[in-house]
């Protein structure tokens, strides 16, 4: 039997349609992009995080000559985020992505593996996190959970 599984996201047309704090958020994730250590794929991504406490944590890739030691923007800071402040809870998540030097305005999505990473910390702290991805420049696109990322998603509880 076929059946179907429904996933949510909101389609953001441009930088302006954002409020103030996505905006902020947007950003912080641009800046701290531009800052990312990608020297092998020229690839720089960088991700701003909202705190429920009204911080914003910023983190960017790490690249490695040993390519598999590098790590991804969004586990760079949502590690660093749980490592620092492991009681507060994530409510947003704003990823920016894109070839260095190139004004790209495809919307970078995730990889699986940060999913799975920011799924561990929505179930921590039994609260949704928004997730928005984009490209420096184009459409930004939202979901409310990393979920609908992420469907069939692996948690604790199978284990
Ligand atoms: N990258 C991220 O930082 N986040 C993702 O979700 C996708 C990929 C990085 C890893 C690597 O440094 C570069 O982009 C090319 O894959």
């Amino acid at each position: 039997m076929e059946k179907e599984i429904k996933i949510n996201f909101e389609v953001i047309t441009s930088y302006d349609q954002l409020n103030d704090i996505e905006k902020t958020l947007f950003n912080k994730a641009e800046t701290i992009r531009e800052k990312a250590y990608a020297p092998y794929s020229n690839f720089f991504v960088g991700c701003a995080l909202l705190l429920e406490n009204g911080e914003i944590i910023t983190g960017n890739n790490q690249e490695n000559a040993a390519y598999p030691s590098g790590l991804c923007a969004e586990r760079t800071t949502i590690f660093w985020t749980s490592a620092n402040y492991p009681d507060v809870k994530i409510k947003k998540i704003f990823v920016i992505g894109a070839p260095k030097d190139i004004l790209s305005s495809i919307p970078i999505p995730p990889c699986g593996g940060c999913r799975q990473a920011i799924l561990e910390y929505e179930a921590k702290q039994k609260e949704e996190i928004e997730i928005y991805f984009a490209s420096p420049n184009g459409e930004i696109i939202k979901t409310k959970s990393v979920r609908d990322l992420l469907p069939f998603s692996f948690d604790s509880s199978f284990l």
